[in-house]
C-alpha cells in the first residue's frame, strides 16, 4: 500500500468540490495495469469535470485527468510488462474511473497504448486529447478524400489545444491552413504553427448565413459548434468534410440540408472517448510519424501539478493558449 497525492473530484451539495487529498493504490479502480504517471495534461473537458461548469464526472469521488503517460509498475496482462513507457487517454478515465491527476492510476490493459516510437511521456502528454483528436480528425476527413490540392482547410478555435495541434498537423501534412480564431492578436503564433491564414472571427457576420454561400473549405475543423459551425457548414467546398469536434461556443447547431445533398458535404463526427483501439493506435502512430507537429515547444506549456486550479480557471476564462502538460512525477 503506498500513499500518494491525487486531485480528487468530489460531489457537494451545490455541484462539485475538488482539490488535493491523500489516497492509496488500494483506492483505486479495477484494472490489469498500475502505472507511475509522469505527466498528465489539462484539456477542455478536465477544466469542465474540476470546477463543475459541465457534468462531465459520471462516478464520485473520482481522481481526474483524462490523459495520462507513464511507466508500468504492475501488470498481469501479457500485452504489457513492468518498466514500459504507455499512453492512456480517454474511455472512462478521469470522468468514472480514476485518472492521471495522480501518482499512480490503475487501469484495465485494453485502455492502454504502448508507448510509439517517435514520442515519449513528455511529448505524449504534449499531445494528449486534444492531439489524439485533431489527428483522429484529419485521419476522418482523409478518409473522405480530403487532400492537400482539394484547397484550403480552416481551423477554428485555433489558439487552443485541438486548434493549434490540428493547425500544426496539417501544415506539416502540406495543407493550405486558415486559423480562425476570436484572438487576432495572436495571429502571429498561429503563423509560426504553420497558418497561410488567420481570419477574425469578428469579421464573419454571423446574422446573414445562406443556406449556400461561398465555396471556400476542402476541409473544416470545428472546435466551437453553434453559428460559426452553420457559417462553415454553408461554405463548404463541392465534396469538402467538416471534423465536428467540439462545443466551446455553443452545442447547437441550426443549419439546412443544402450543403449536404447539393454540395456532398460530409459532417463526420469526431468521438475520441470510443474510438476503437486499432484506430487508436494507427493515430497515435501517425503522431509518432507523418503527422508529427513540428512546433509543440511553442503550444505547450509545462504546469506543475499544484498549479492545476489555476490552469483550469485561465481555461474557463477562455485565456489559456495552447496546451499545459501538467508534470506529475518524476
Ligand atoms: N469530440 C471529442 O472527442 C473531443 C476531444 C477533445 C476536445 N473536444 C472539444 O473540442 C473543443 C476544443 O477543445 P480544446 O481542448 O482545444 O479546448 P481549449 O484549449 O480550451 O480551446 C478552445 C478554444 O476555443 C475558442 N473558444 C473558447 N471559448 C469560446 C467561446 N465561448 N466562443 C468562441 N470561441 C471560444 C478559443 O479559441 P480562439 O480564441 O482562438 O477562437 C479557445 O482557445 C472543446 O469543446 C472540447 O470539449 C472534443
Amino acid at each position: 500500500m503506498t500513499q500518494f497525492k491525487a486531485f480528487l473530484i468530489e460531489e457537494a451539495e451545490d455541484g462539485v468540490t475538488s482539490g488535493f487529498k491523500n489516497i492509496d493504490t488500494d483506492d483505486l479502480d479495477p484494472g490489469e495495469v498500475l502505472i507511475k504517471t509522469a505527466y498528465s495534461s489539462v484539456n477542455f473537458k478536465d477544466a469542465l469535470a474540476a470546477t463543475g461548469a459541465g457534468k462531465v464526472i459520471r462516478r464520485f469521488p473520482c481522481v481526474g485527468g483524462i490523459d495520462l503517460s507513464g511507466v508500468v509498475v504492475e501488470s498481469s496482462s501479457d500485452d504489457f510488462k513492468v518498466g514500459q513507457e504507455v499512453i492512456a487517454t480517454s474511455y472512462d478515465i478521469g470522468v468514472a474511473h480514476h485518472g492521471g491527476y495522480a501518482e499512480y492510476c490503475r487501469i484495465p490493459a485494453k485502455w492502454v497504448v504502448p508507448m510509439p516510437n517517435g514520442l515519449d511521456l513528455f511529448s505524449s502528454m504534449a499531445l494528449g486529447t486534444a492531439g489524439f483528436t485533431a489527428g483522429l480528425a484529419v485521419e476522418r476527413m482523409e478518409h473522405n478524400g480530403l487532400n492537400p490540392s482539394a484547397g484550403p482547410v480552416v481551423v477554428n478555435g485555433a489558439t487552443g489545444g485541438v486548434g493549434g495541434i490540428a493547425i500544426d498537423i496539417l501544415a506539416a501534412l502540406g495543407y493550405d491552413v486558415t486559423a480562425m480564431t476570436g484572438k487576432p492578436e495572436q495571429a502571429g503564433y498561429l503563423k509560426d504553427l504553420g497558418a497561410n491564414e488567420v481570419l477574425d472571427i469578428a469579421s464573419i457576420d454571423l446574422t446573414k448565413i445562406r443556406p449556400l454561400g461561398r465555396e471556400t473549405w476542402a476541409g473544416v475543423v470545428d472546435n466551437l459548434g453553434g453559428d460559426i459551425l452553420s457559417w462553415m457548414a454553408s461554405t463548404v467546398k463541392v465534396g469538402g468534410a467538416i471534423a465536428s469536434i467540439g462545443l466551446a461556443s455553443s452545442f447547437k447547431f441550426n443549419t439546412t440540408v443544402m450543403p449536404f445533398i447539393l454540395r456532398g458535404v460530409t459532417l463526420a463526427g469526431i468521438d475520441s472517448v470510443n474510438a476503437e483501439m486499432a484506430v487508436r493506435r494507427k493515430v497515435w502512430r501517425r503522431l509518432a510519424t507523418d503527422m508529427k507537429p513540428r512546433n509543440l515547444d511553442k503550444i505547450v506549456t509545462t504546469v506543475a501539478f499544484d498549479e492545476l486550479p489555476a490552469t483550469f480557471d485561465l481555461v474557463m476564462q477562455a485565456k489559456m493558449r495552447g496546451r499545459s502538460v501538467v508534470k506529475i512525477s518524476d
